[in-house]
């Protein structure tokens, strides 16, 4: 094979049509500073969306730099296996100064998706190790844990996972929480956690053969950020309790105060048997997860050579000190300035202005949580028809506020707010103001029929 000199040779770019990428091409984006990106002609984009949910703690964070900075002059990576380095050691120590005291064991990985894949894993040879072959996991409608064949298993949004499901593994799945919609017909003032029965229907078949109940606590992210009753959650832990089944908190995308509690599943007061942190861990700066897990379950895979009790499990970049080094900065920023309670009167802020959108006739729900905030077009308010989807309605509104300077994403017709904790009042307001100001522009046009 000759190398070659292929000029045309060019990115290929994740969850974007190319066709798209023809008409807009994708910003170059040079620099960052708190709550801004700024491209190469210093346009300054207000990123609203924590750039794919990692940013907790703003761009650049003179903390983080530093720390990583050092770190680098000092070693990039070694070899996590009979070597460990000081960042990576420390890490642990101080996650265990937030997390549930009966989360002790820290496994590291590189990003969300080979969390959920470890824990998988784990949850598996657990059950193995204690002599029960237990292969399925249950998860729920509208699901999102990453794009690895695992992670895809026990994801349940169709557009990215029918195909993959109808050639790989297929787990189980619940009714969505999906409050809006709810699957079982009850409003707020009367639900009782009545999607949950089908967690239990699925559990009184398959209870014995199932590993573990996988979830993203309090809102389902990349489902278009619904979030849902703490009672569901709570439901969701009593009924694995009973059925003697492995509870996994993917909190992925809501750990670190996303919610307005260090993690989301503190809203229910429950502790889970594993799990997985990866985004905002870093505060946004190196790929970096950990799937933490309880001692019942690290005890079934203490043993010596040759027993099956090991975990063969680890990547290249396991451990990496640069990525450890960002995430021990990054906590001790959000630790000592205790977010996110120093921030409460903010997400206060942003979540009553979030109301203003209900004065736009295509909103159909507004729902929001600590610094998350959706506001789901559709068609019609009554009905709740969904918009129609061949008009592009959220993905051009998303282009027009993009054009405006500020930074968002929308999943399908939701449009949301996912910012890092030191955005300010002000900026919540134009945030919501320029947000508003794109849509009333794509309606229009619509109504002009161009
Ligand atoms: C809840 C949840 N789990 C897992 C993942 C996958 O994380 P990553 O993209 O870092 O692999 C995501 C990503 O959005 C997520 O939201």
């Amino acid at each position: 094979m000759k190398s070659g000199n292929n000029s045309e040779t060019t990115l290929w770019h994740p969850f974007t049509y190319s066709k798209d990428i023809e008409s807009v091409p994708p910003i170059v984006i040079d620099r960052g500073s708190g709550m801004y990106v700024f491209d190469r002609d210093g346009k300054a984009y207000l990123d609203a969306i924590g750039s794919w949910w990692v940013s907790i703690l703003g761009h650049n964070h003179p903390e983080i730099t530093a720390a990583v900075k050092a770190q680098l002059d000092r070693l990039e990576h070694v070899i996590m296996a009979g070597f460990i380095t000081e960042p990576a050691l420390r890490l642990p120590r101080l996650l265990g100064t937030i997390l549930p005291p009966a989360l002790t064991r820290v496994f590291y990985s590189d990003d969300g998706s080979t969390a959920v894949e470890a824990a998988l894993k784990m949850a598996i040879q657990y059950w193995a190790l204690k002599g029960e072959k237990r292969n399925r996991f249950v998860s729920f409608s509208g699901a999102y844990h990453g794009d690895t064949l695992g992670a895809m298993s026990v994801g349940a949004i169709p557009t990215y996972h029918s195909l993959f499901h109808e050639r790989f593994a297929t787990q189980l799945f619940t009714d969505p929480p999906y409050c809006y919609r709810c699957p079982v017909g009850k409003e707020k003032t009367t639900c009782g956690a009545e999607c949950m029965d089908s967690l239990e229907a699925i559990m009184a078949n398959e209870g014995e053969r199932v590993a573990a109940c996988i979830f993203e606590p309090m809102v389902q992210g990349a489902a278009g950020m619904r979030v849902y009753p703490s009672k569901v959650l709570r439901r969701v832990f009593e009924i694995c309790r009973r059925y003697n089944v492995l509870t996994i908190a993917d909190e992925v995308a809501m750990g670190f105060g996303r919610t307005g509690t260090m993690f989301a599943c503190n809203h229910a007061e429950v502790v889970p048997d594993m799990m997985c942190l990866a985004k905002g861990l870093t505060g946004g700066y190196l790929p970096l997860a950990v799937t933490v897990v309880t001692d019942n379950i690290y005890r079934e895979f203490t043993g010596a050579f040759p027993s099956e009790r090991i975990f063969h499990h680890g990547h290249t970049f396991t451990g990496s000190p640069l990525g450890a080094a960002a995430a021990c900065a990054a906590l001790n920023v959000l630790i000592r300035d205790s977010l996110p309670d120093g921030v409460s009167d903010t997400m206060r802020h942003f979540r009553e202005q979030l109301q203003r959108f209900d004065d736009i006739e295509i909103t159909g729900d507004i729902r929001s949580i600590g610094m998350v905030g959706a506001v789901e077009l559709v068609a019609d308010r009554v009905t709740k028809s969904p918009l129609d989807a061949n008009r592009r309605i959220a993905f051009r509104i998303a282009r027009r506020a993009v054009e405006k300077g500020l930074l968002i994403r929308p999943l399908g017709d939701v449009l949301y707010f996912i910012p890092a904790f030191l955005i300010t009042r002000e900026q919540i307001d134009w945030m919501y103001e320029t947000a508003i100001c794109s849509i009333r522009e794509v309606l229009d046009e619509e109504a002009r029929g161009s």
